[in-house]
């Protein structure tokens, strides 16, 4: 451990919001938030989505904050502190983190090597690359990043990767915007992007896909944000969580002004997913001027943000080996890594030539379902029950300044509206694949 004896800490409140906001912005906001919005309803999608984050993601965010800054231990151990019998629940939420990383580091790996291939000037064609084993080796050395980074702990690891990595990605999205806004086919794109169709908002799906986005995109209901509280010593919570939903929220419209007017220039049509990202952009870049140094720059932010990211989901099953078993951070990494790289393979092999599938669905995609989207909702639901019903109310309101009616009005926010929507999405969620 860093400090030698006591719990590692961040080196102050901006290093906490920094490594906050690095797992908040990851390929939720820059890939994934930019078709959502285009294919519901656009620019009339920002007020579901406004109402999901403030209303739900940013509640429960600080009830990650409250839960771990209280206890002062990750997901497992704080579980376990107020009733024996929810460790099981801790278990299944340290479980879904380390099963979303699986998936995650797959795509992560491809947008890694999507950034090399622009810098030398080769971009691969995707089903040439992803059918060869090259994508093997790009997902090892993604894990090999994640994992030196976690190995050197929460200050010099994680809070470091994002002191440098976030400003360089918010300068190069700047720079990329005002690029994308002066070409031709800007104002299209941004009619497609941002147009209001404010019909589409009595469609039920546009605010399940809302809620769905909001949380996944604020890294909440992992246990994350839990985990990265425990290391934090003062500060108002509510104040923090605003400032990196907010910066979560500028990143992710930002990025929608990238990649709009840049497939809209290309007279190319708006793909969804993963054809967006590596078919539609890469052949946009191959188009145009300087293509392969905006694909770079484009490929290198992605994969900042998806870093960043994927350490934090990383750190959950470390920081639960290092509290709960006894581990020693390097020992816990080590384990942690070979799990991951485990784990992750049959994702990571679903699109090679072995086409590693389950009922006819590739592994990835299957992952992304069950674990990504269902069992993110689940973990959200354990963490906002367990923290809204078996903490004590007292110590919600020690953590987040008093217990006047805001804080009460806040209580009532996390024990039923947010547990309610969750559920709600669930079931929703459920129907729609069933129908
Ligand atoms: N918020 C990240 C993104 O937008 C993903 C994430 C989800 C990270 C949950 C940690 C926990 O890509």
């Amino acid at each position: 451990m860093a400090e030698g004896t006591g719990r590692e800490q961040w080196s102050s409140t901006a290093g906490f919001i920094l490594a906050s906001i690095g797992s908040a912005v990851g390929i939720g906001n820059i890939w994934r938030f930019p078709y959502i919005v285009g294919a519901n309803g656009g620019g009339a999608f920002l007020i579901p989505y406004l109402i999901s984050v403030f209303l739900f993601g940013l509640p429960l965010m600080v009830l990650e904050f409250a839960i771990g800054r209280s206890t002062k231990t990750s997901v497992l151990t704080a579980f376990r502190s107020m009733r024996d019998r929810l460790s099981v629940a801790g278990l299944a939420v340290v479980a879904i983190a380390a099963l979303v990383l699986s998936y995650y580091l797959v795509i992560t790996s491809w947008v890694l090597a999507y950034a090399l291939f622009f810098t030398v000037g080769q971009p691969t064609d995707f089903a040439a690359f992803t059918g060869s084993y090259i994508p093997l080796i790009f997902f090892f050395i993604s894990g090999v990043a994640v994992f030196l980074t976690v190995r050197s702990g929460v200050k010099e690891g994680i809070e470091m990767i994002s002191r440098i990595l976030i400003p360089i990605l918010v300068v190069i999205l700047l720079f990329l915007v005002v690029f994308a806004l002066t070409q031709t086919g800007a104002a299209d794109g941004i009619a497609f992007y941002l147009s209001p169709d404010y019909s589409r908002l009595s469609d039920p799906t546009v605010w399940t896909a809302a809620f769905g986005q909001a949380f996944f995109s604020l890294s909440v209901g992992m246990g994350v944000m839990l985990t990265y509280g425990s290391y934090l010593e003062g500060g108002n919570l509510f104040r923090n969580a605003s400032v990196i939903a907010v910066a979560d929220m500028l990143i992710a419209i930002l990025a929608g002004l990238v990649i709009f007017p840049l497939v809209f220039t290309a007279g190319l049509d708006p793909a969804s997913g993963v054809n967006l990202a590596f078919i539609t952009l890469p052949a946009v870049f191959l188009e145009m001027r300087f293509g392969m140094i905006l694909g770079a720059l484009f490929f290198a932010m992605l994969f900042a943000a998806a870093l960043t990211s994927a350490v934090s989901m990383f750190e959950v099953p470390v920081a639960t080996m290092i509290d709960s078993f006894g581990y020693t951070r390097k020992r816990a990494t080590r384990l942690i890594f070979g799990v991951i790289m485990l784990l992750g393979l049959p994702s990571a092999l679903s699109y090679t030539a072995l086409e590693l599938d389950l009922f006819g669905v590739p592994f990835l995609d299957l992952s992304d379902y069950l674990f990504g989207t269902l069992g993110l909702i689940i973990a959200g639901l354990i963490i906002s029950v367990v923290g809204g019903w078996y903490m004590d109310r007292t110590r919600i309101c020690d953590e987040i300044g008093g217990c006047g009616w805001q804080q009460r009005a806040y209580v009532v926010l996390i024990r039923y509206c947010v547990p309610a929507i969750l559920l709600i999405t669930l079931i929703a969620t459920l129907v729609q694949a069933g129908g």
